[in-house]
């Protein structure tokens, strides 16, 4: 099984983005289950470029985030709306790129090696926020505008679309 996961860190990011959504769409064909796909994606992401956590972070209530299928270390296990990077995109329903996470006020450290992160909304087929997809490195800065662009096609799957 392991010849399915990527090493896409030398490439260019829209490149590499490109090319893990092409290998997320095959990995999941015929695939319609949203907890196989994040944990398919968690795992593919988190190889891809080798970060320090990697996962999603589930609506369960009106204001509530917990922990879904993740890669890396033990990651917080709940998490409300308006807290944190995660809790800030899921009440704001948009992505969130921190270069410092230093510098983000009321940032939840999981791991105190997190440096920079990304948090991307996840919607359905009915435009209702069930998830938050949240990345973490242990350098500053790692992410940035183009790594917004590359996820947000790959999460689009959960709409349905951008599945073949
Ligand atoms: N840092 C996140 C919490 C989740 S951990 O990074 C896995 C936040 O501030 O929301």
């Amino acid at each position: 099984m392991s010849e399915i996961t990527l090493d896409l860190r030398r490439i260019p990011k829209d490149r590499a983005y490109a090319q893990l959504h092409a290998h997320v769409i095959g990995v999941l064909r015929g695939i319609d289950d949203d907890i196989a796909a994040m944990a398919t994606m968690s795992s593919l992401i988190h190889n891809a470029f080798g970060h320090l956590w990697t996962g999603f972070y589930r609506v369960v209530g009106p204001q509530l985030l917990r922990v879904g299928p993740y890669q890396g270390t033990v990651g917080c296990l709940e998490i409300a709306f308006g807290r944190g990077v995660c809790g800030t995109a899921a009440a704001e329903r948009r992505t969130i790129v921190v270069p410092d996470v230093d510098r983000f006020p009321g940032h939840i450290a999981c791991d105190a090696r997190s440096k920079s992160e990304i948090v991307v909304p996840v919607f359905d087929r009915q435009d209702a926020l069930i998830a938050v997809l949240d990345i973490d490195s242990d350098r500053r800065a790692t992410f940035d505008q183009a790594d917004a662009d590359g996820i947000a096609p790959i999460m689009q799957w959960f709409a349905g679309l951008g599945r073949d």
